[in-house]
């Protein structure tokens, strides 16, 4: 399934749908090149679920934990990851909490992750730097996911 976002206020506005039809234990994934809008996306996810503070890159600390939201949020970024870092981050550990993980870049961590997900994947429409058009592509695996994505398409509609 394709989507056509053309700015990053309609990306948060994704967010908040996402957020919406959220349930404990999904894992989003965020594939994209720099500057996409996967972080865009997940503020949007954030405020959606009553995160107050701001949600910021976790590129630097690779988890941010926000668990005073409705659905405790777990976001995650893996492109400065190192390998002595990957064995520090247990990733099976958040996903059996009741909340949602959203990872950026998780083709790092593709050997961790589990048989079911929502992979979402934003890719930039014009060449020019700062065009705002993006496509946003759903993969989804497994029954919830599937049922996941389709109420996401349906909730925008
Ligand atoms: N349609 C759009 N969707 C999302 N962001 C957009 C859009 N149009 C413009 N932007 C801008 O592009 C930038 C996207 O940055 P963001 O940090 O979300 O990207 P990212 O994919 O997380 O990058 P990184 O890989 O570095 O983490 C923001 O400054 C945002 O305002
Ligand atoms: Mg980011």
């Amino acid at each position: 399934m394709k989507l056509n976002v053309n700015s990053a206020q309609q990306m948060q506005d994704l967010g908040r749908v996402i957020a919406q039809t959220a349930q404990a234990h999904d894992l989003l994934l965020l594939n994209g090149d720099l500057g996409a809008g996967k972080t865009t996306l997940t503020q949007g996810i954030g405020r959606a679920l009553g995160i107050k503070r701001p949600v910021k890159s976790p590129t630097f600390t690779i988890v941010r934990e926000y668990p005073e939201a409705r659905l405790p949020l777990y976001h995650m970024d893996f492109y400065r990851l190192e390998d002595d870092d990957l064995s520090s981050i247990d990733l099976n550990a958040y996903l059996a909490e009741p909340g949602m993980v959203v990872i950026e870049w998780p083709e790092v961590v593709q050997e961790q992750l589990p048989e079911t997900f929502l992979e979402i994947t934003i890719k930039r429409v014009d060449d020019s730097w700062d065009s705002t058009k993006r496509i946003v592509e759903f993969d989804a695996k497994g029954a919830r996911n599937k049922k996941w994505s389709k109420s996401i398409l349906q909730s925008l509609n």
